[in-house]
């Protein structure tokens, strides 16, 4: 029986909705295998602005010290209302400012497309995403997102500066993570990076290509970005880990998540080399759909899944999860996102009902043992 301390963080616009649907899912695999977790809730982004003042108090960041993971929702609101004081730098402040503060320097975005789903996908043309299984392995503490920047007047214009740095011992350990990786499903990695233009991107590819001496076994391919948003959705089947560094991981990862049809559907682990890890949605705190119970909340509950896999070594309660959404898609059960105007759709939180309602049958658990 495992025990564990979960921080909480809803944060803004669906994210509380979405985390309530994902805890109540955890509470039926937790009772069906016979585990406890104690649940304490923080806030952070505009949630917290309205009670601190600030979009990570330190109450917060305490409670992420002392718990042994972390279950976040998302957090911004409106992009329109992104210069009023309870949104500004919101992002930045809150989200960026936890991953570097625990240093989660691995970000894990698996995608998978579902028999069931291959419909679903934009992309209609079953033959090309049947099977599709893509790990994204994103680093998530260097690049653009966390060097320098600032604004000075050139010559009567004001410029604006965001400097990207990477050094060859983070790129190599989340490469050496893309490869252990890799080990256990097709043995293949994609590296992504764009080293006919950038500096940080030679040092990448120099970098990876320096590791992949260690591992025989492992078929390395390096790929341009622009290349590889056209070749993925173009044949996104030919991918299995796809290593990238930190913008175009978060730009590839939404892509991916699109030729599934939704980004509801992705969910993230952000890990440190110490075991700790935040899980959360791939997708933001989609603002549109706030407040309505109509967000697809499947990110948030693989997230959970992926929680049990990486903090608790819980791989038999991930696996139940990860069959039970796939079983309830395969029924059609879909929220409004996958759904389209065809079909029927089901809210937010009835999808966690009948998510709840198969993981709790009988039948079902017997069939997983
Ligand atoms: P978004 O991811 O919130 O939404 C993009 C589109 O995807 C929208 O059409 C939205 O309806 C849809 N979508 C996202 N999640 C969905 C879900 N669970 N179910 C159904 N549809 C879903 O991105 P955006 O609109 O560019 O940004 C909105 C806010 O979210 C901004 O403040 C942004 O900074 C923030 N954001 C936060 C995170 C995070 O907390 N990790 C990630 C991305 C964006
Ligand atoms: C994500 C988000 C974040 C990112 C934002 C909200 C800072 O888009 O997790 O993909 O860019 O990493
Ligand atoms: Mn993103």
């Amino acid at each position: 029986m495992a025990k564990a301390k979960i921080a909480v963080l809803g944060g803004d616009g669906i994210g509380p909705e979405i985390t309530e649907q994902a805890l109540r899912v955890l509470k039926a695999v937790a009772d069906l295998c016979g585990h406890s977790f104690e649940i304490v809730r923080g806030l952070i982004g505009g949630a917290a602005f309205d009670q601190y003042g600030e979009h990570l108090p330190a109450d917060t960041l305490k409670l992420c010290r002392t718990s042994d993971a972390v279950l976040l929702g998302a957090v911004g609101g409106p992009v329109e209302q992104r210069n009023l004081p309870r949104w500004k730098n919101c992002e930045v402040n809150s989200l960026l400012r936890l991953r570097k503060e625990f240093q989660f320097a691995i970000n894990l975005r698996p995608l998978r497309i579902y028999p069931g789903l291959t419909r679903l996908s934009p992309l209609k043309m079953e033959n090309l995403v049947s099977g599709v299984d893509i790990l994204i392995v994103r680093e998530l503490i260097g690049d653009i997102y966390f060097g320098e920047k600032y604004r000075r007047q050139e010559n009567g214009v004001t410029a604006a500066y965001d400097l990207a740095r990477y050094d060859k011992s983070q790129i190599q350990k989340v490469a050496d993570f893309a490869f252990k990786a890799a080990e256990t499903r097709n043995k293949r990695v994609i590296s992504v990076d764009k080293a006919n233009v950038l500096e940080t991107s030679k040092l990448w590819r120099e970098s990876v290509e320096e590791l992949i001496s260690d591992y025989s076994n492992i078929k390395l391919e390096h790929m341009f970005i622009d290349n590889c948003a056209m070749q993925l959705v173009k044949n996104p089947a030919k991918f299995d880990v796809l290593l990238t560094s930190n913008l175009f991981g978060d730009i590839l990862s939404d892509l991916a998540a699109g030729i599934a049809g939704s980004l509801g559907l992705m969910p993230s682990a952000s890990l440190n080399y110490n075991g700790f890890g935040l899980y959360e949605p791939a997708g933001g705190s989609a603002p549109d759909l706030a407040g309505k119970g109509i967000a697809n909340p499947i990110g948030q509950i693989l997230s959970i899944a992926l929680m049990l896999r990486y903090s608790f070594g819980l791989e038999k309660e991930a696996c139940i999860i990860e069959q039970a959404v796939e079983d309830a898609l395969n029924t059609g059960v879909l929220t409004p996102d996958l759904a389209g105007n065809q079909q029927e759709a089901v809210t937010t939180e009835e999808f966690a009902d009948r998510i709840i309602g198969i993981i709790s049958d009988k039948d079902y658990r017997d069939g997983t043992d």
